[in-house]
């Protein structure tokens, strides 16, 4: 069998022209333009370039950005006085502060006000998550997405066997909380694992988040299986331009010959984050 592959990159671009439509809307009936301010600290050029792209599909989108640099060495409590401040600033509606921060990144994000933590990882937002009868002000974009990924490509969440690979608190746990809050029966695997294949078999959904590259054999799926992979993993590859390759954390070539759905890295999961943040922020907008 070979699996059908989930196009991330066209359900994300539908998701991102929806946004467009509302932010439109949104600037027509009440002259409210979404605002998202972008904080980002250090020169680690994966962040630069997850930022760059963040505030081009704003712009893309219609939403204002507003951009926020500080060198590595800034004080701690220069980054908490910039949160606070842009709390209060009524034209940003969304706060992202781009992680890894070079210091403890909790009092920064415990300083996002919740009605503007369009990242959503505030951790009363995580909680909220965990509670039945409660709902977070936000979801986390990359567990969001992946939830997307299952709904627009016609898999049954309700009564399935869900595992999860890894319990990161910005992919793997969320994703296990949302998959639970939508009535998945699921179990969450990590190093400690015992017979991590035969759990993984067991799954008609199955999310990859550890960060190792091809780490999920083809013979662990379950025939028939949705499998969505989280990984961006880079890898040696002489033939490749730059002699480095992106790859998940499924063995793709043999996986996509068991599983009923696959996501491919890249064009997967990779870009329903970014339009996650921007449903996120224009939300926050629709709501202020
Ligand atoms: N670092 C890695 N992923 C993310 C993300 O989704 N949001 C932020 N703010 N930082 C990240």
């Amino acid at each position: 069998m070979s699996a059908k592959i989930i196009d991330g990159k066209a359900i994300a671009n539908d998701i991102r022209a929806e946004v467009a439509r509302g932010v439109e809307k949104l600037k027509r009936e009440r002259g409210v333009t979404p605002g998202l301010a972008t904080v980002l600290v250090g020169d680690n050029p994966a962040s630069h370039k997850y930022v760059s792209m963040k505030r081009k599909a704003c712009a893309e989108a219609g939403i204002e950005s507003y951009h926020y640099e500080l060198p590595k060495t800034v004080a701690p409590e220069e980054v908490l006085a910039l949160v606070r401040k842009l709390g209060a600033d009524r034209g940003v509606h969304g706060i992202l502060v781009q992680l890894p921060l070079p210091f403890d990144d909790r009092p920064v994000l415990e300083a996002v006000p919740l009605s503007k933590d369009v990242d959503g990882f505030h951790p009363l937002n995580i909680g909220a998550l965990a509670m039945k009868g409660r709902e977070p002000d936000f979801a986390p974009c990359t567990p969001a997405g992946v939830i997307e990924l299952l709904d627009r490509s016609g898999t049954r969440i309700a009564g399935a066997d869900a595992v999860v690979l890894g319990r990161s608190n910005i992919v793997g746990m969320p994703v296990a909380l949302l998959l639970v809050a939508r009535d998945a029966t699921v179990t969450v695997c990590h190093s400690k694992t015992r017979s991590i294949e035969e759990v993984c078999r067991r799954a008609d959904i199955l999310v990859a988040a550890i960060g190792r590259a091809r780490f999920v054999k083809g013979s662990w799926v379950k025939p028939g299986a949705t499998v969505i992979d989280v990984g961006t993993n880079m890898i040696e590859d002489p033939k490749a331009t730059g002699g480095k390759r992106l790859v998940g954390d499924v063995d793709f070539e043999a996986a996509s010959q068991v599983a009923g759905r696959i996501t491919p890295v890249p064009g997967g999961v990779g870009p329903m984050t970014i339009a996650m943040l921007l449903r996120n922020t224009l939300r926050s907008a629709e709501r202020s």
